[in-house]
């Protein structure tokens, strides 16, 4: 029985046996939709998170779905967890087929009242975590001469929202860290791209989808006219980490209905 995890688009069996995907930001959301779809085509999955409750809870689910996973409590903006999360997996796994970055944070201020801890803390976060984990894992995947890397950028990489100055910037930023890592590592067979959602349903962006200004105009907004589910996100998700992928490097795929069309 499947209770808690959500149905989506088929899956394909297999897809990811024998590989270890390490999906930082995993505990909720769209890195648990990207998680259970890895655990559900094959792979050993470790999901990482800030957040221990939710971890377990998401643990125990890919288990009931006969996932294979591990949990690692881990905070991406300090480096010595970071570190000591990508040796744990390397300790156990030996390698890292699959990363996904993906962990994030995101609030809404306006520009003259965002405060530097705010800015920091979404720069830190978003930004800092994604380099400490890339340069903590990518060591790994060099030896390996394989890998592949995918960092969760936004919509907001390209089109600014206002009243979210530190995310639209963080959301550039993880965009060229994942077209810097192509261009550096492509040569140890190491693809690096990022994802591109648009309005999905989870908790970071219920402020947004729960104002009635945003119910009014969103049909408008987004061609095919309904709000994403984090399961929308999991397979263009697993198609950047497939073999599919294998020659493409350093692109940002949106997953937005056509929102930037
Ligand atoms: N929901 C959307 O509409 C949307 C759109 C575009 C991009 N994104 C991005 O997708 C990613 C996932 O967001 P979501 O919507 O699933 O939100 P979410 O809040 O449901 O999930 C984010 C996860 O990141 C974890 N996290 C936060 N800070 C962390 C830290 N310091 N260390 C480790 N883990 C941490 C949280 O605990 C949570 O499990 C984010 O990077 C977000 O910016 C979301």
């Amino acid at each position: 029985m499947r209770p808690t995890i959500k149905a989506h688009a088929d899956f394909i069996p297999n897809r990811f046996r024998e590989q270890v995907a390490l999906v930082v930001g995993g505990a909720q959301g769209i890195g648990k939709a990207i998680a259970v779809r890895l655990a559900r085509e094959g792979a050993q999955v470790i999901i990482a998170d800030i957040d221990r409750k939710m971890l377990l809870k998401t643990a125990q689910e890919i288990r009931q779905d006969k996932g294979e996973v591990r949990t690692i409590a881990c905070n991406v903006r300090r480096e010595p967890q970071v570190k000591r999360m990508v040796s744990s997996v390397i300790r156990r796994y030996e390698r890292i087929d699959v990363l996904m970055q993906i962990a994030g944070v995101a609030k809404p201020a306006p520009f003259l009242k965002t405060s530097t801890e705010h800015y920091d803390w979404i720069l830190d976060t978003n930004v800092k975590g994604s380099f400490l984990v890339a340069r903590a894992v990518l060591p790994h995947m060099i030896k390996q001469r394989r890998g592949k890397m995918v960092f969760m950028a936004s919509t907001n990489s390209w089109d600014a929202e206002a009243e979210l100055a530190p995310y639209n910037i963080s959301k550039a930023g993880v965009f060229l860290l994942a077209k810097t890592l192509a261009r550096e590592f492509g040569r140890y067979g190491i693809n690096s791209n990022a994802l591109g959602p648009g309005f999905i349903r989870t908790r970071l962006s219920g402020w947004v989808l729960e104002h009635p200004g945003f119910a009014a105009k969103y049909k408008d907004l987004i061609p095919l006219g309904r709000i994403g589910e984090p399961e929308d996100v999991a397979g263009p998700a697993t198609f950047l980490a497939s073999r599919d992928a294998d020659y493409v490097n350093g692109v940002l795929l949106f997953v937005d209905g056509g929102q930037l069309a």
